[in-house]
């Protein structure tokens, strides 16, 4: 093993590279890589794959990655699937895993790499048959034993390795495919619910239900209060522009036309959340003084990044948030991540821990 795979969003493969290489310079481990611009995944070449596997978990700009065990080129259209069982056979020998609980053929999410999708959709029921044959993969598709990883950079260059089950993302390849509910005001309402999800995991509407009120700063025209209202919270919509007419008939929303940056509620809300087009770093700021103003229990933001110096700007302000943390609340959690719906810019989650004095 002396790489790793990471898939991030196309467009941030320097994002997604710098930072793996910083959290794995932390810890004393090195690494580089040739990147492929837009192509939506990095090749990180380290002598200590197993030891940064476990770092993407707490990444912002990678979605999964894997350690790679095999590489293999040039194979022959009329038996690709030859040489995949001899790697895999060795696989097996390298590692003792005897049984696969599944197997994903993977592809690159850039658009130079669609063709691959299609060619890697079907490829996977062959590679299933031939491993079933040879009894390394499990009857039903068992998420508690490790999956069998091929990605294919194309029908000719597979990448083979196998994933562990408590560092496989919630999404296959990181990339949540939620369905956009046809009654909600925006599409960005897929931002939030993939949040919410990302942040609490699968129970977040259980969780939710002990809450009561929540704060959208920068609402209109309402797709991320729509979720909060879904889940039966009264929510303060504070935005100069106009709301959805069917969101706001629910009954569940005051619309507060109102600056985003001075407005406050008379009473601490269980949510906030904000989605305003503004300078990541005042944003950022904002959030944090609502929470430890205690205005608001819980809070999911958005920061546009800018267009140079993404990672860079991140990292400052997530230093910035870190020694607030450090210094007020240190029982904090304090998260983040580039949500698959996310675009330029990424989402994060904030609970001060202070809601009790
Ligand atoms: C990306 S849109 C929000 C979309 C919304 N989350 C949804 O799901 O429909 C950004 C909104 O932020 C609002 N905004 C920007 N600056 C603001 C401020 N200082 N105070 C209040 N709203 C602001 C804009 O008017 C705009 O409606």
């Amino acid at each position: 093993m002396t790489a790793l795979l990471l898939y991030c969003r196309p467009g941030f493969e320097k994002e997604c590279l710098a930072e793996i290489t910083y959290m794995a310079g932390e810890k004393g481990y090195f690494g580089w890589s040739n990147l492929l611009i837009n192509s939506g995944f990095v090749i990180f070449e380290t002598e200590n794959a197993a030891e940064v596997y476990p770092l993407w978990q707490k990444s912002v700009f990678c979605r999964e990655a894997w350690p790679i065990h095999h590489r293999l080129e040039d194979l022959d259209p009329s038996d690709r699937l030859g040489p995949i069982q001899q790697a895999v056979t060795s696989l097996v020998s390298e590692t003792g895993v005897r049984l696969f609980g599944n197997v994903s053929c993977e592809y690159a999410e850039g658009d130079d790499f669609h063709s691959t999708s299609r060619f890697a959709g079907k490829f996977v029921h062959p590679v299933r048959q031939a491993l079933r044959n040879q009894g390394l993969l499990s009857k039903k598709e068992d998420p508690s034993l490790p999956t069998l990883r091929l990605f294919f950079k194309d029908s000719a260059q597979v990448l083979v390795g196998l994933d562990e089950p408590r560092l496989r993302a919630p999404w296959p390849m990181g990339i949540a495919r939620l369905r956009f509910p046809s009654a909600a005001p925006s599409r960005s309402t897929l931002k939030l619910e993939e949040a919410f999800a990302a942040f609490l995991g699968p129970e977040w509407r259980a969780l939710l239900a002990d809450c009561r009120t929540g704060v959208d700063l920068g609402a209109a025209p309402g797709g991320w209060t729509w979720q909060l209202v879904k889940q039966e919270l009264y929510v303060y919509a504070v935005d100069n522009g106009s709301m959805d007419k069917t969101l706001m008939a629910s009954g569940l929303v005051e619309h507060v036309l109102a600056d985003g940056f001075t407005w406050k509620p008379f009473k601490m809300v269980d949510w906030l959340v904000c989605d305003m087009v503004e300078k990541p770093a005042r944003v950022a700021r904002l959030m944090y003084d609502w929470l430890d103003g205690r205005h608001a229990k819980y809070a999911i933001f958005n920061l546009k990044l800018p267009m140079k110096k993404r990672f860079h700007e991140w990292q400052e302000i997530k230093a910035q948030l870190d020694s607030l943390i450090a210094e007020n609340h240190p029982k904090a959690v304090f998260k983040a991540r580039q949500l698959y719906h996310d675009r330029e810019e990424i989402t994060v989650m904030l609970d001060l821990r202070n809601q009790n004095g």
